[in-house]
């Protein structure tokens, strides 16, 4: 299959699914379908890596198998496992049947449990697999994630080794909370997202809330990069831009003020130091937007 025929295809269809790239999101979202290569997508929290999977499947029409890392994610839980339960029971059924027999068949097909990874590598659809938030999940998890990542296989010691039957696209995404390791990031290609400038923003923010008008949606996007800007702890995503246009339809309001911006500011900092700071630091520059009180 092809996923996408060019760069401008893949930006082309992925606008089309709702996610607006840039133009090396685009060029990376073509390359991984062509070479059939891993995208390793770091950047902070929000700037839409998630989000991007999710938009492959939809603009290709694949099935989004998703693998969630956490911290003690297991191969049981990310690979496969066997069920002990029915395998118990099978045993306990087979009476005086030669143990040879009971074993083959308890380590078959019927008793396997398919984890995220297998499945993908099983399915014969189009198949888009995330392993979401690699960076939690444990340093042996990507032992794991190397055989399915360089050879698109599994191993089973009682099964033997399954082959894609057709390998899907993989995204991995991280947070970068710490360093992944060399035979990972060999295997990728890597694409950093950051915060997008502000025409760009300002789009998504109007696309995902159209009501909003378009000068106030300018308005936000401006005072969102300030704040980025200010040393918070949690600087604001795209996605507290667009909660805070959906607040700002809610609220009705068509000026971003001085008094509307610290009134909701709630919902784009999400810590009280951060917002006291914000504050402070938009009231004593009146750089924001001229006429600021
Ligand atoms: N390029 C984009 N086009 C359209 N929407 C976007 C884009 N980038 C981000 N978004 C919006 O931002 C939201 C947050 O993105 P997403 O959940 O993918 O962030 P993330 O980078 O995975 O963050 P985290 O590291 O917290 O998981 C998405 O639900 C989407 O609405
Ligand atoms: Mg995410």
């Amino acid at each position: 299959m092809t996923w996408f025929t060019s760069p401008d295809d893949a930006a082309a269809r992925l606008r089309g699914a709702g996610y607006l790239p840039d133009s090396a999101t685009a060029l990376t979202a073509f390359l991984a379908g062509a070479l059939e290569k891993p995208v390793l997508i770091e950047g902070p929290a929000g700037v839409g890596k998630t989000e991007l999977a999710k938009s492959v499947a939809r603009a290709t029409g694949a099935d989004l198998v998703r693998l969630q890392c956490y911290e003690g994610l297991d191969e049981a839980r990310a690979l496969y496992e066997w069920n002990y339960k029915k395998q118990l029971l099978r045993i306990q059924a087979a009476g005086d049947q030669a143990w040879e027999e009971t074993h083959d068949d308890i380590f078959s097909e019927e008793f396997l449990l398919t984890r995220p990874l297998l499945t993908a590598i099983r399915r014969e659809e189009p198949t888009v697999l995330l392993i979401d938030e690699v960076d939690k999940a444990d340093v042996e998890v990507e032992g794991l994630l190397l055989e399915v990542l360089s050879d698109f296989q599994v191993t089973i010691p009682e099964l033997g080794t399954v082959t894609a039957a057709r390998r899907p696209f993989v995204v991995l995404t991280s947070n970068a909370t710490r360093e992944l390791s060399e035979a990972v990031k060999r295997r990728c290609l890597h694409l950093h997202l950051d915060y997008p400038d502000p025409e760009r923003e300002t789009e998504i923010v109007t696309a995902q809330v159209p009501e909003l008008e378009d000068g106030i949606g300018a308005q936000l996007v401006e005072v969102v990069a300030r704040l980025r800007e200010l040393d918070l702890k949690k600087a604001p995503s795209i996605a507290e831009s667009v909660d805070w246009a959906r607040t700002l339809i809610a609220l009705h309001v068509d000026d971003l003020d001085a008094e509307t911006i610290s009134a909701t500011l709630g919902v784009v900092l999400k810590h009280s130091s951060d917002r006291e700071r914000a504050v402070k630091e938009l009231r004593l520059s009146r750089a924001v937007r001229p006429g600021l009180p």
